[in-house]
């Protein structure tokens, strides 16, 4: 294949990378941004395959079986609730790649299979040093989120004494590794020790972001590992690899920024490890709840004229968004008012609510974000909080010192008359009592969301 093909297909690739991210940005588009990326991808597939030394491609095809395969079984088997863990391991997957593509590059570069002299050394050894940093970070950091997404790992934030100088130390002996790097024409004793400091940065700055901040850690290790992938491809001379992995960085970065507004936080201190947050609440929260069975529920629901569903984890957890739909359906029929508030952190991905909620074919119309809404609940009747708990948890606004201070939520308590769907009195991801179930107007509804939803329609 020439040159010229190759070029010329990459750049197709590349528009349909962008227009894919662009479908992908609103949910009325997101499935053709889907298609968009399949394509960009196929075409990307086929022109590196049939453009591959062919000494390689038997062990490029080999490879690609085995990797296919492990996919499909992976993906099949995945429930949803468990993609963000899955995100997490894919990551780290891709850090590793960069890790191991650095070392490649560098062994050609000492073995002199590369011959590369003066300028031209010092910038492949720079891509190297960085593609191999920020491939380990992202690696170890995607293997601690993965555990924390699991639950193997407590999501509580790790305080180690003096943190923030382990971190600030790792970053200062970077740089001065990377001069002696440099200076020497590469070493691979340099390599190794920058190696191991970042596989340790990497565990230390996702170890210490505590559970309420981790939807920003999932779209930072995002950006992470494009900025990795854009690193082996300046290390392969891959222009694709460039690109692809330029988009991935900064829309991962976009993102972050985005969920760090979204949750009242600075982007810089949660980048930097949580950097000053530390967490001394001393409020607890006391006093008698109200039960409810889904009967009455039913019946509450005929009387309301207005009616909000907060979803959140444990709506996706119990798969209850079929016949919350169904509900919402049922009811706009008798023509009350139903509309779903959806928090921008709820359940464990960005968009996660919204992906559920489209599925269940709920309409995009009455799917309405938190800053589209919060004003409403004072003038609604009923609002069904299913599955959420830090997200419509008022101490964010009560206690300065917990793990949610500041981040807005969905204000349900303003409303009528609250029903809260969820098993026990337990906390939310974010460890955080939640008054919410105590107040006058609240009532809880115990149960595994779905049976008791499937419970209510049948009562409707
Ligand atoms: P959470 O605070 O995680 O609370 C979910 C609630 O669902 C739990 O209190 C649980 O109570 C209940 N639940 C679990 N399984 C259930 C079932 N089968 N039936 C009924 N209820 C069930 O949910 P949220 O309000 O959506 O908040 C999300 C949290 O995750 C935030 O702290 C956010 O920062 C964090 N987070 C978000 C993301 C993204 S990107 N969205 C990523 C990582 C972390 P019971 O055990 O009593 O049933």
């Amino acid at each position: 294949m020439t040159q010229g093909i190759i070029a010329v297909a990459y750049i197709v690739a590349a528009i349909l990378f962008i227009l894919s991210l662009a479908g992908l940005s609103k949910q009325e588009t997101a499935k053709r941004g889907n298609l968009y990326g399949i394509a960009g991808m196929s075409i990307a597939l086929t022109v590196t395959i049939a453009s591959a030394n062919p000494d390689a491609l038997a062990y490029m095809l080999v490879a690609m079986l085995i990797g296919a395969i492990i996919g499909i079984i992976l993906a099949g088997k995945v429930e949803m609730t468990g993609m963000p863990e899955l995100i997490a391991c894919l990551h780290s997957f891709v850090g590793l790649a960069a890790v191991l593509v650095g070392y490649n590059s560098f062994l050609k570069i000492l073995w002199g299979e590369n011959h590369v002299s003066g300028t031209m050394l010092n910038v492949e050894l720079s891509e190297i040093y960085l593609g191999v940093f920020i491939g380990a970070v992202t690696f170890t950091g995607s293997i601690i989120a993965f555990g924390k997404l699991r639950g193997i790992l407590s999501s509580k934030a790790l305080m180690l004494p003096g943190k923030n100088v382990i971190n600030l130390g790792i970053l200062v002996a970077m740089a001065v590794l990377m001069g002696l790097f440099l200076h020497e024409d590469g070493s691979m004793l340099y390599l190794a020790i920058v190696t191991a400091l970042a596989l340790i940065f990497g565990l230390h700055l996702v170890a210490s972001i505590g559970g309420a901040d981790m939807p920003v850690v999932i779209s930072m290790l995002n950006s992470y590992s494009g900025w990795a992938t854009a690193a082996s491809g300046f290390m392969l001379s891959n222009d694709l690899l460039i690109i692809t992995g330029a988009l991935v960085g900064s829309s991962g970065a976009i993102l972050s920024y985005i969920m760090c507004k979204a949750m009242n936080r600075s982007f810089i201190s949660v980048i930097a490890g949580g950097f000053g947050n530390e967490v001394k609440s001393s409020v607890v929260v006391e006093g008698e709840y109200r039960e409810i069975l889904p009967e009455e529920v039913a019946e509450r629901l005929k009387q309301s004229e207005s009616v909000i569903i907060a979803p959140g984890y444990g709506m996706a957890v119990a798969q209850a968004q079929y016949p919350v739909a169904d509900i919402s359906r049922k009811l706009r029929s008798m023509g009350i008012n139903v509309r779903f508030a959806i928090h921008p952190v709820a359940g464990r991905l960005p968009g996660h609510m919204n992906v559920l909620l489209a599925d269940a074919k709920v309409p995009y119309d009455i799917v309405l974000e938190m800053d589209e809404i919060n004003e409403d609940f004072p003038e609604t009747d009923t609002v069904l909080v299913i599955g959420a708990n830090d997200t419509v948890n008022p101490m964010s606004q009560e206690d300065p010192h917990c793990a949610i201070a500041g981040m807005p939520v969905l204000e349900v308590w303003k409303a009528r008359s609250v029903i809260v769907f969820k098993r026990s009195m337990n906390t939310g991801y974010a460890g955080v009592q939640n008054p919410l179930f105590f107040k006058e107007n609240t009532h809880m509804c115990f149960g595994d969301a779905k049976a008791t939803v499937d419970k209510i329609l049948k009562a409707l």
